[in-house]
């Protein structure tokens, strides 16, 4: 399994912090955001990981992590050109992921503990096929990718819905077959312009072949001000001084 962490955007609603630098090297506790992410793949023995992120950035990135030996994973580097969406960026990771299947990570989504739960259950559950996400009851459920599940099943997944169907909120880690690239050319722009990451799930679900794990411990989209302040206490305690890294 190939691991793809997403840090294209220009973190707008983070101005004036991602002004210099890209969100998700902003600190988050002891770390830069980003560790975050390439710790839970390398927990699930995800080795071979490529960052997709903008023209911009790619040297800072590259400056944090070099090849990757230092933290035990090997990582690659890709360019997005355009903020054209999650589908748009993963595009970029057609080649290195190819016949493999992938663990799919937004680079501002912080993990409380440890997510190997949700790669064992789709190794074991689903013999590594068809997709799995995970879940997380919020009380704003209109920020995100909302769930419908029926037992084991997804059914439906609606973006930013103005009257959601329930508070399961779709984080941003997901695991996909190799399937995802036959369906992202399928995919076109939504209505606000941007390769929906909602598009290619649905495309799963219609396959009912879309299952998921409810996050064990909190989770973050650390996009916004309060999010940062928040996940950045809660990590702090997590990952106390005695870490000295990844
Ligand atoms: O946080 C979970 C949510 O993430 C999901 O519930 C939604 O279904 C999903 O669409 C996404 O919503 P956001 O509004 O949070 O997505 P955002 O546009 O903030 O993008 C999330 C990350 O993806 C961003 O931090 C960097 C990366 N990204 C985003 C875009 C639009 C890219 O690398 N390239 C892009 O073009």
């Amino acid at each position: 399994m190939k691991g793809i962490v997403l840090a294209g955007g220009i973190g707008s609603r983070l101005f004036p912090l991602t002004k210099a630098t890209n969100k998700t090297l902003l600190p988050i506790g002891r770390f830069p955001m980003i560790y975050y992410p390439i710790m839970n793949m390398k927990q699930c023995g995800i080795t071979e990981i490529m960052i997709v992120t903008n023209q911009l950035h790619i040297g800072d990135f590259a400056s944090v992590f070099g090849s990757g030996s230092e933290y035990g994973v090997h990582i690659v580097y890709a360019v997005q050109e355009k903020a054209l969406g999650i589908v748009d960026a993963l595009k970029e990771a057609r080649d290195f992921s190819y016949g493999d299947s992938m663990m799919l990570f937004l680079g501002d989504c912080i993990f409380e503990k440890p997510i190997h739960y949700f790669h064992t259950a789709y190794v074991q559950k689903q013999n590594g096929k068809g997709a799995r996400v995970l879940l997380y009851e919020v009380p704003d459920p209109e920020r995100f990718g909302v769930a419908t599940i029926e037992g084991d099943l997804i059914t439906e997944i609606e973006e930013k819905p103005k009257y959601p169907k329930s508070n399961f909120a779709v984080v941003g880690a997901y695991l996909y077959d190799q399937t995802a690239w036959d369906k992202i050319p399928h995919i076109t722009p939504s209505a606000r312009g941007e390769y929906e990451i909602t598009s290619l799930n649905n495309m799963y679900i219609q396959e009912r072949s879309m299952q998921y794990d409810v996050v064990q411990g909190k989770w973050f989209d650390a996009g916004t001000f309060q999010t940062l302040l928040d996940a950045g206490s809660v990590m702090m305690e997590v990952y106390d001084n005695s870490q000295k890294d990844l």
